[in-house]
């Protein structure tokens, strides 16, 4: 088989990078080991940037989310039992959605699916099994099996979009890797009922952190910090409301409902700096991780595939690759404002165990600062809604 650009995993940032291909006139395959209901049900990511939907709705794919989304201006931080309004829409003249990952995913595929009817291979090949890439220096190839057969795709370059667990990565010689992991996970939930407000709130609490986020106006999603190496089992949904109404303090407000969801996340902070190896590009989880406070992960890989998708139709139009060749330098640039928004956002709403009670009592200076200074509160809506894209 023969494409332009063989892509690796169907997330957000592999199927983007396909449709985005396609707009331009370019050949592509996706190569996932997942099924296509398993990716398509996939929990995470909730919260679309500014920029994120921009990206969507010029690339066509955005219909559904301008139905289904849910449009907010501000957030609320609590802390000492008391909330503050950050007014992101009056503080940058932008606004956030909430739209589930999963329903990103969904949209993209469709419109993969419907566009790639016409050519003479699928877009997408779901259930790959033992995928490797070779000679990426040179004339780089992907191996596979699919339906129990052993194929090849040859291609001009590939798309390493596989996620943090990949195969791209270690494929590439000498990283340039900068790490941090965090003493704490989140415990997520999904659960049938009113969200406890209408925008997100943040809480920290001596017993640790908190945030009330949601799906729709019929489902709440809520996490809790927790250990890293929490067993869950020892969460039945009764303690789990009753923490939550401790740390978010919100009283009856706070609707308990069926949970239909558990998980949990570690927290890491995760740069692979070597996103580029001959014709192997990494984009998104692939090359960096950050902890969820803040909501940047996806986001981040939308900013990545921007940069990589115009890089490709510069290179495939007119044959220049100056934007390639600065595609690890343009994207660290806003990665690293990124990783240092997440980071702020983990250290000053989390609980750290052998804190003495100096550093707690900066961490509750830091966010009544963050409540009252309007320049902190912009510093932080500015990042929360998403910098300007330079590409
Ligand atoms: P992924 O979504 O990981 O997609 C990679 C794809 O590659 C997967 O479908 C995988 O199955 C496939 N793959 C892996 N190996 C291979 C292989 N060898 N061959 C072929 N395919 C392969 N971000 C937030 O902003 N907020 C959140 O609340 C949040 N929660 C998260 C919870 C969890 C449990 C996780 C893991 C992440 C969470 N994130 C969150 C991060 C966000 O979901 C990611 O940043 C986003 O998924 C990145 O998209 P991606 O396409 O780069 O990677
Ligand atoms: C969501 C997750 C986040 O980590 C965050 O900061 C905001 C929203 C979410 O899942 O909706």
């Amino acid at each position: 088989m023969r494409t332009q650009v063989g892509i690796i995993g169907a997330g957000p940032s592999g199927l983007l990078l396909s449709h985005l291909l396609h707009l331009a006139g370019i050949d592509s395959i996706v190569l996932e080991t997942r099924s296509r209901d398993y990716v398509e049900s996939r929990v995470r990511a909730g919260l679309l940037e500014q920029g994120s939907v921009e990206t969507l709705t010029e690339a066509g794919v955005a219909d559904r989310l301008h139905r289904e989304g849910l449009v907010h201006h501000g957030i609320e931080l609590r802390f000492d039992g008391v909330g503050h309004r950050i007014p992101l829409t009056d503080l940058t003249g932008k606004v956030v959605t909430i739209y589930g990952q999963q329903e990103v995913v969904k949209d993209l595929i469709a419109a993969r699916i419907a566009a790639g009817a016409r050519r003479d291979h699928a877009p997408i090949l779901f259930d790959v099994e033992d995928v490797a890439v070779h000679d990426v220096t040179g004339s780089p190839r992907i191996t596979f099996r699919h339906e129990g057969r052993e194929q090849v795709v040859e291609c001009d370059v590939i798309g390493g979009c596989d996620g943090f667990h990949g195969i791209c990565r270690p494929a590439i010689p000498d990283l340039a890797i900068y790490e941090r992991v965090y003493p704490f996970a989140w415990l997520g939930i999904l659960s049938h009922s009113r969200p406890v407000s209408e925008e997100l709130i943040y809480a920290r609490h001596a017993d640790g952190f908190a945030l009330a986020t949601m799906r729709s106006n019929t489902v709440s999603r809520l996490y809790l910090q927790c250990a890293p190496d929490e067993d869950l089992s020892l969460w039945p949904d009764a303690r789990i409301w009753e923490e939550l109404h401790r740390r978010l303090g919100c009283g009856d407000e706070l609707e308990e409902g069926k949970i239909f969801q558990k998980g949990v996340t570690p927290m890491r902070s995760f740069v692979c700096e070597t996103m580029r190896h001959g014709r192997l590009f990494l984009a998104g989880d692939a090359a960096h991780i950050v902890p969820p406070t803040g909501a940047k992960g996806m986001n981040l890989a939308i900013a990545d595939i921007r940069v990589l998708a115009r890089g490709l139709e510069r290179f495939y139009a007119r044959g220049e690759t100056d934007l390639l060749d600065r595609y690890a330098e343009i994207c660290l640039r806003r990665i690293w404002k990124g990783q240092r928004f997440s980071w702020w956002m983990t250290s000053m709403l989390h609980r750290f165990d052998g804190d003495d009670p100096f550093e707690h009592r900066v961490q509750v200076a830091e966010l009544d600062y963050v409540s009252t200074s309007r320049a902190a509160m912009t510093t932080l809506a500015e990042n929360y809604v998403g910098l300007p894209f330079e590409v």
